[in-house]
């Protein structure tokens, strides 16, 4: 397969009107009804091929990318991400343990990020002598140091600045004003490298911003490294040379399928980010997540009804909110497309999963083909934060997961069993 046309788009396509939606070469109804649905079904081609850009794209430069854990964190994605080099970017002990799960070298490459590390996940990280803490307060560095100094393990620490950069995106995602919980003021942070100088358990290693997701605009990263790469500037005055800028993740794709151009869109991401760091000789970090993963997934799931109340069409399906909460939680739109087309008069429909919650819904008045209960629909771009955000609402067992590789298709995450759901509980 040619590449650069997988990247501009998504891999799942119409294989033939007899098997229907393929992620790649591979055909989904069968896997569907091997594994049950609903099922998560991700292709490592595009994955890897989406962390590729970004180390192309960067190539010209000492450059690490530190892929967000939490968009997706299961382990054979992990496992081949750092295969292809990646580092981790962590939010909690916990994706600690499942970087060592999956490649424990990539340990050396993890920045652990968070704006509430206790001192158990500290003194974890500590111990696995994590690339760099990404530190978001005052009191959270002096925790940090009083950790170290009692581990006796030096820390590698960067400050995540708060630049009062306003990006467009949903407001539950954006992180860079001044009002959101996230980050160190930008003004604060040379007083706070300064101080931190003089402890002998902290290293000034870099310094970290991230300012929301789901980002269409390179403009607002070129304006948040513009002023991190002042601040480093400035710091170099003082004698503090800061080994690293980090410019968190963030970076959208286009959940309303159409022609979408990967890797255009990454090439101007970095020529915004290289012409804000000037003249900056350390190393670039990055932390994409979902642009690496989210195009690569889909959710396939089986209608069960297809019921009429008054003007309405409901097709209920047996994925839930529990499965993919994006609808539900930021009015996420998820294109929506039966795994094998039907002829006949396309209607607006409400796509609803089973939960007992009128907001247990993946579209509204959306216009559909013809769908009959017992078929398999395809919810796409659903790599990034759809299973990582699942539960166990309505005790519903957690879809299980295939990897397609190439032509090969093969389970990483069996379906839940209600064994498994019970094991903690003591009646
Ligand atoms: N770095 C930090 C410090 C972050 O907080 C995040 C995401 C990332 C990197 C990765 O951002 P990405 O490249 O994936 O945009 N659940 C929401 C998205 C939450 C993002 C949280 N932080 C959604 O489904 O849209």
């Amino acid at each position: 397969m040619n590449p650069s046309s997988q990247s501009s788009s998504r891999p799942f396509e119409q294989l033939s009107a007899q098997s229907g939606l393929g992620c790649g070469p591979v055909a989904l109804a069968p896997l569907a009804r091997r594994y049950g649905t609903p099922l998560y079904v991700y292709s490592a081609d595009q994955i890897v091929e989406r962390l590729k850009l970004f180390q192309e794209a960067f190539a010209s430069r000492d450059h690490l990318v530190c892929y967000a854990v939490k968009a997706n964190s299961a382990l054979a994605i992990l496992k081949l991400l750092a295969a292809h080099g990646a580092g981790f970017d962590i939010v909690s002990g916990g994706e600690l343990e499942r970087v060592r799960a999956a490649a424990p070298d990539a340990l050396a490459r993890v920045v652990f990020s968070g704006v509430g590390k206790t001192a158990a996940e500290i003194d974890l990280a500590l111990r696995a002598n994590i690339l760099e803490f990404n530190v978001e307060s005052e009191a959270e560095l002096e925790l940090l140091a009083a950790r170290a100094a009692k581990l006796k393990r030096k820390a590698r620490f960067a400050l995540r600045v708060n630049p009062d950069v306003f990006a467009e995106t949903h407001p539950y995602i954006s992180t860079g004003l001044r009002e959101h919980k996230f980050g160190i003021d930008i003004g604060r942070a040379r007083a706070l490298y300064r101080k931190a100088a003089g402890n002998p358990w902290l290293i000034p290693h870099g310094i970290s911003v991230h300012i929301g997701s789901q980002i269409r605009s390179a403009d607002p990263f070129g304006a948040a490294v513009d002023r991190v790469a002042r601040l480093v500037r400035q710091l170099e005055r003082d004698d503090i040379q800061l080994a690293s800028i980090d410019a968190g993740g963030g970076l959208g794709i286009d959940y309303h399928g159409g022609h979408f151009d990967a890797a255009a869109k990454v090439s101007e991401y970095a020529s915004a980010i290289d012409k804000a760091l000037g003249s900056f000789k350390g190393r670039l970090m990055l932390e994409p997540g979902r642009f690496i993963v989210a195009q690569a997934g889909a959710l396939v799931t089986q209608v069960l009804q297809v019921k009429r109340t008054g003007k309405k069409t409901f097709v209920i399906t047996d994925a839930a909110m529990n499965d993919l909460i994006r609808p539900a939680l930021y009015q996420a739109h998820h294109d929506i497309v039966p795994l094998t087309p039907r002829k006949g008069k396309p209607r607006q429909v409400d796509v609803v999963g089973p939960v007992c919650e009128s907001g247990d819904f993946f579209a509204r008045d959306r216009v559909l083909p013809p769908v009959q209960p017992g078929e398999y629909l395809a919810l796409l771009d659903a790599g990034a934060y759809g299973l990582a955000q699942s539960s166990n609402y309505n005790t519903r067992l957690r879809p299980a997961e295939v990897l397609v590789e190439g032509k090969r298709a093969r389970l990483i995450r069996r379906r839940e069993t209600i064994a498994d759901l019970l094991v903690p509980e003591i009646p």
